[in-house]
């Protein structure tokens, strides 16, 4: 097993992109999804920052809504995707843990997204509290912070139920193993890739956190950032917190 960062170096920052698919619709998912969350309608736009920002498909339309963005990530492949494609966008990357975000900011910022299935990267469930924590103490008064991550709870798949197809191309195949235990899934990547006219395979391995909804949703109440959103969206828990003082 690696380290989430050690496997996204090593195995899927190469293919992530790829990986999501067609990078225009997934910008255009995003860009109608924080529209229909009514992040960025106010006309002074702000800071935004992004919490696993990734290759810039939460950041992006961020960005373009008005809002100057702080994108944190520690994987550099993926945040050098990033700039690549936000041309002339204001986005600045940092290249770092998601838990030392806010030694990043000199003021309240008045949104934090960390979507996208990256909350369950997080080594444990205490992290995931010292990161909202801070992201309390980072938001202005009626700031809101959007999650999104996948449902690894309410259901259990068993036997080949637990075999994923990715994606697939006549030269790369990526399938997903998922092996589950009480806490943490243990997420198995398989990728093939075609060298000349054979296939090589490279394996690697990671733990997500297995996060009950409620439990996050508690977490939220108790700082005070009001739930004021909760439902499954392309597929995702999607959780809005809004902060109504300071
Ligand atoms: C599943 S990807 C999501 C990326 C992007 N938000 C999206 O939806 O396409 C998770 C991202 O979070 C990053 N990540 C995971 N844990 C992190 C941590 N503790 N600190 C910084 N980046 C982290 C990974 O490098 C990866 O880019």
């Amino acid at each position: 097993m690696n380290t989430a960062r050690d496997h996204y170096d090593q195995q899927l920052a190469s293919v992530y992109s790829w990986m999501a698919g067609d990078p225009e619709a997934a910008l255009k998912r995003n860009h109608d999804l924080f529209r229909q969350l009514e992040i960025g309608s106010s006309p002074l736009g702000g800071i935004a920052v992004d919490l696993g920002a990734g290759s810039g498909f939460q950041s992006i339309p961020l960005a373009e809504l008005g809002f100057s963005v702080v994108a944190v990530d520690f994987c550099a492949a993926l945040l050098s995707e990033l700039s690549d494609r936000a041309s002339n966008l204001t986005i600045h990357t940092i290249h770092d843990d998601i838990l030392n975000f806010s030694q990043y900011l000199e003021e309240q910022v008045q949104v934090v997204v960390c979507m996208g299935d990256t909350l369950t990267h997080l080594e444990s469930l205490s992290s995931l509290q010292s990161l909202l924590l801070s992201v309390k103490s980072a938001l202005a008064t009626s700031g809101k912070l959007v999650l999104t991550f996948r449902d690894y709870v309410s259901t259990e798949p068993h036997g080949a139920a637990r075999f994923i197809p990715v994606r697939s191309d006549e030269s790369t195949i990526l399938t997903c193993f998922l092996e589950y235990h009480e806490k943490v899934v243990e997420v198995y990547d398989l990728l093939y890739q075609k060298e000349g006219d054979r296939w090589v395979l490279n394996t690697s391995s990671y733990r997500k956190l297995r996060l009950d909804k409620s439990w996050v949703c508690d977490q939220l109440q108790k700082l005070e950032l009001k739930v004021i959103q909760n439902e499954i969206i392309n597929g995702m828990i999607c959780i809005v917190a809004q902060k109504s003082k300071s």
